[in-house]
């Protein structure tokens, strides 16, 4: 019997361009416990566009959450009656995201200005959907540094239906500054995550940051419920191979990177089968060998333009001899 534990206790972070379906099917063969996010759907995309090239995952990505980025409290409860027939875990309304303004109003990390309104696109997304609505968001924008202003947004949030927050602990400053800045320059401040738990400890409060290895983890799961982990995730992907023993107290999962290879290039295959080329889905994986000998030359065969209207196989077979120093890539 899985003990139990929360659902948010481990996750890898929605992640534009970087967490597509085929990401997370890479990842899920290295953790099957940690929760996976989407990239950042918009209301517009998904309402206007083309709804299985945003929607369609595949079944062993679960758990997987959705996450929306938009305003509009009517058109997000219809985005979320999508994600269930979609067969989606949670959906997640992305209150972090320093993105530029938008046709009908502002979304991401703006909405920490109008708390009222995002608990009416909760409130819209509950009464829409059976699944979880969480909400992903920051310390603060731009320079307000005061705790009461992220506590207040919480608690107005809580207040129409949302038990979980995934909390970014940097505030997000919205003049001026790129996304990837706002990644990197305002200061971290986990103690103002910590005492949001300490305040209201009957919601699950998740912790997401500049997390970049397994001790942070299981430090940071002594403050808080659960820690989402971005790019350390993405760029070392092989940290996660422990995560389900480590964090989740499952049997050690015998897993090598050998054995992870083999069960991606399976995927490439049925990819390349369908006529999509596997170099879409295979740059996801290219830290898979990164801390061992011959990693670098590994990863420049896969990214070699020329190879790639080979079939995985033969390409893995050129990188594999490259790896381990048979040949001179
Ligand atoms: C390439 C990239 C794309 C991102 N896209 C999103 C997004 O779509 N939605 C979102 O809420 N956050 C997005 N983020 C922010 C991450 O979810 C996370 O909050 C941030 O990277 C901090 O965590 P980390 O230090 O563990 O990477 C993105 C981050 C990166 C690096």
């Amino acid at each position: 019997m899985p003990a139990d534990f929360s659902p948010w206790r481990l996750s890898v972070a929605p992640m534009m361009d970087w967490t597509d379906r085929h990401c997370r099917v890479f990842h899920r063969l290295l953790t099957r416990r940690t929760l996976l996010y989407t990239e950042m759907v918009t209301t517009g995309a998904l309402i206007h566009g083309d709804q299985p090239r945003h929607l369609d995952f595949d079944a062993v990505e679960h758990p997987v959450a959705l996450q929306l980025g938009g305003s509009e409290p009517a058109d997000l409860a219809a985005c979320a009656r999508l994600a269930e027939r979609w067969g989606y875990d949670e959906v997640n309304l992305n209150c972090g995201c320093p993105s530029p303004r938008v046709q009908r109003g502002a979304f991401g990390a703006c909405l920490m200005g109008e708390a009222a309104l995002v608990a009416d696109c909760v409130k819209a997304m509950r009464d829409a959907t059976a699944l979880p609505v969480t909400v992903k968001h920051r310390i603060g924008i731009d320079r307000i540094e005061s705790y009461d202003f992220v506590r207040d947004f919480v608690a107005t949030v809580a207040e129409a239906g949302c038990s979980v927050f995934i909390v970014h602990a940097r505030n997000a400053w919205l003049d001026g500054l790129s996304p990837k800045d706002n990644r990197e320059i305002p200061p971290l401040r986990y103690e103002i995550v910590h005492r949001l738990k300490r305040e209201f400890p009957q919601l699950t409060i998740a912790i997401n940051g500049g997390i970049k290895d397994e001790a942070t983890i299981a430090e940071q799961l002594a403050h808080v419920d659960g820690v989402m982990v971005g790019r350390h995730a993405y760029h070392e992907p092989w940290s996660m191979a422990d995560w389900d023993e480590r964090f989740f107290g499952e049997a050690p999962n015998g897993l090598t990177r050998e054995a992870v290879e083999d069960a991606w290039i399976a995927h490439l295959e049925a990819l390349w089968a369908r006529g999509t080329p596997w170099a879409v889905a295979m740059r996801h994986a290219l830290g898979l060998w990164n801390g061992t000998p011959g990693a670098r030359r590994w990863r420049q065969v896969w990214s070699d333009h020329k190879l790639k209207g080979l079939p995985p196989r033969q390409v893995q077979a050129l990188a594999t001899s490259a790896r381990l120093g048979s040949v001179t890539a």
